[in-house]
């Protein structure tokens, strides 16, 4: 994999997808940038990472906070020296159906997953550009496509997905790439705390009739992040067993 001694930030890492996909990058030689809110599980993390012997750092940041964004990508190119991949993976969902949703349901949900992203690629821009190379990778979801009781999730992540799009148009010629990864049921602590029938209906719509895995996400973000793929860009690659082929 061509991310060797690249220095990667993956926002929301101290959990889930973005915890596997740092680890991955890390054992494949890139240098990482834990960001997450919760300062407890950051230095957890940079620990386990450090008694393998990976290059680590953790930065606890909202990525909803200009301010402590950018602070963060500047305190990464004063550690490492630069900043080559930026996943924009932190997230969150407030669900329900629409008439029971709150205007602080929508702000928070649209504020971590589509602002958090506009920001952090804001802040990455000047130095990307600078380099003339970037990897942008925005975890979006197939939920994007449309999900019933998902109105602030579906609309944030297809709003992720046009702000993949203007990326790969502007940044284009710049030698950075920007694209989407849209991850469908994937394995996670949440999967387990469902109901039986819940789990059932939701395996009775996969064409896999199975989940994915962290994995199957972080595979897919080295992939996108390697120096090899740059001709690559502005594409939405579904993870999901197939679920995309079907709406709703
Ligand atoms: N798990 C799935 O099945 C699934 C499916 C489709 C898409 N996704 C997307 O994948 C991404 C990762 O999901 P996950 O399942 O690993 O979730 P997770 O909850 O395990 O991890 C998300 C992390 O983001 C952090 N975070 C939340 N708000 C933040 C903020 N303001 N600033 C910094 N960090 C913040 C959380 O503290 C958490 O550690 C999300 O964007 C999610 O929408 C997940």
């Amino acid at each position: 994999m061509g991310i060797e001694n690249r220095v990667a930030l993956i926002t929301g890492s101290a959990s889930g997808i973005g915890k596997k996909t740092a680890y991955r990058m890390a054992q494949n030689g890139a240098k990482i940038v834990i960001n997450d809110i919760m300062l407890d599980k950051v230095e957890e993390t940079v620990k386990e990472f450090e008694q393998e012997g990976l290059a680590v750092i953790g930065k606890v940041a909202d990525i909803t906070k200009r301010g402590e964004v950018e602070k963060m990508v500047e305190e990464t190119i004063g550690t490492f020296g630069s900043l080559d991949i930026l996943v924009n993976n932190a997230g969150m969902e407030r669900a329900g159906a629409l008439r029971n949703l709150t205007e602080a349901d929508w702000d928070i949900t649209l504020n971590v997953n589509l602002k958090g992203a506009f920001l952090c690629s804001q802040a990455a821009h000047n130095h990307m550009v600078g380099q003339n190379r970037g990897r942008i990778i925005n975890i979006a979801s197939r939920a994007w496509l449309g999900g019933a009781g998902q109105a602030p999730y579906s609309s944030a992540k297809a709003g992720v997905v046009g702000l993949t799009r203007v990326l790969a148009l502007e940044l284009g010629r710049k030698g950075v790439t920007a694209n989407c990864v849209a991850p469908g049921l994937i394995h996670t602590p949440l999967w387990d705390e469902l109901p039986d029938k819940n789990k059932a209906f939701l395996l009775s719509k996969q064409p896999t009739g199975k989940l994915g895995d962290v994995d199957d996400i972080a595979n897919a973000v080295m992939f996108l992040a390697d120096d090899e793929n740059g001709f690559i860009t502005g594409q939405v690659l579904y993870v999901c067993g197939g679920r995309s082929l079907y709406s709703g």
